[in-house]
């Protein structure tokens, strides 16, 4: 008996530089999965939703690849994992209507995505009010079981499990329901204030950023002003959960040991930070100067991947059309 694999899908705008948010949040998780042999993954540049707010097309195009070199640099391996473009699928426009015509302008207008870019001064286009419904189609064109995501992204999926449900108690069983996959330890991943870390919030640490200039951020990372003999409390501490993305169990331990003792100094926690930072991600800068060294290759599993995605695309969107009256 063939049994068929699950399809694991996620996306990442190339909206700025990757940073240990978008490492921790998604792409380790993701690149995990991609080890297990029940799984087939699906990950792609979001480039159309980076056009929402990116108006300048050669900082759109560099982007894209240097997201694909990221990914590919930290592991992903084309040879098992199918990574394009989302605008080499031109499908996902045609469901981006259908799906359109089925949801509620005020589920759009629910999204704390959306509202939060608002209340910071951004004045919206349409194309980031209707995000949701480009992000529903991503997920849902490709029968999509599992989706790694950090926790900022689970109202959209609430959004596209909302609308596969609805078009199938319209038009009948049609579109698979996702499910998000969220880890609860990478979830939220804090900034230098402590914050979510996001580009939007420039409180980022970059994943392949000049290593002097990140140990310089590293330096920065918000404290309180416990003095060094006294004892400190790890859960209240920004550093330490920074640390604990970076360090292995007994490490942990030992850290949380040395906070509740007293006698250590935030200082001596942002340079354990920064090496373990370094050694972290010392293989995966040497993989990314060899693939940015060759970009025709980068070009050809871009292309690769999207015939394999369109592919599943194409059959899904005619499932579609043929339910909706279209075809
Ligand atoms: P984006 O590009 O903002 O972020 C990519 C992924 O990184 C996660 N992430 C974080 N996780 C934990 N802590 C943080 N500080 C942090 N910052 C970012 C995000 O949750 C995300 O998983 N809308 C998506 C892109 C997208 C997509 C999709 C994702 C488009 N279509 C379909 C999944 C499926 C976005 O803007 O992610």
């Amino acid at each position: 008996m063939t049994v068929s694999k699950r399809r694991v899908l996620s996306g990442i705008q190339p909206s700025g530089t990757l940073h240990l948010g978008n490492y921790f949040g998604m792409m380790k998780p993701a690149l995990e999965m991609q080890a297990d042999p029940d799984n087939q993954c699906f990950y792609f540049i979001a480039d159309y939703h980076a056009l929402t707010q990116t108006p300048d097309p050669e900082l759109l195009r560099k982007r894209g690849r240097e997201v694909a070199l990221d990914f590919l640099a930290c592991g992903l391996d084309p040879e098992r994992t199918v990574l394009f473009r989302q605008s080499d699928i031109a499908e996902i426009m045609q469901l981006t209507w259908v799906l359109s015509c089925l949801t509620p302008l005020g589920l759009l207008e629910r999204c704390h995505s959306y509202k939060d870019k608002v209340s910071r001064g951004l004045i919206p286009n349409a194309g980031l009010f209707n995000y949701p419904i480009l992000m529903a189609a991503d997920i849902l064109i490709y029968d999509s079981h599992l989706v790694p995501v950090g926790r900022d992204q689970k109202q959209h999926l609430e959004v596209t499990r909302d609308l596969a449900q609805k078009f199938n108690h319209q038009y009948g069983e049609c579109l698979l329901v996702p499910e998000a996959i969220i880890r609860d330890e990478t979830a939220v991943v804090p900034g230098l204030d402590g914050q979510k870390m996001s580009k939007s919030y420039d409180n980022y640490i970059e994943i392949f950023g000049d290593e002097k200039a990140v140990r310089k951020k590293i330096m920065r990372i918000k404290t309180d002003s416990t003095p060094v003999e006294e004892p400190k409390n790890p859960d209240r501490c920004n550093l330490f959960a920074i640390y604990k993305l970076f360090a292995a169990p007994a490490e942990i331990r030992e850290m949380r040991a040395a906070y509740e003792r007293g006698g250590l100094g935030y200082g001596q926690v942002k340079q354990a930070i920064f090496e373990k930072y370094r050694e972290h991600f010392a293989a995966a800068r040497q993989r990314r100067l060899s693939l940015a060294a060759n970009p025709e290759q980068l070009e050809e599993i871009l292309r690769a991947g999207a015939e394999k995605a369109r592919a599943v695309a194409q059959k899904v969107l005619h499932r579609v059309l043929t339910a909706v009256g279209i075809k």
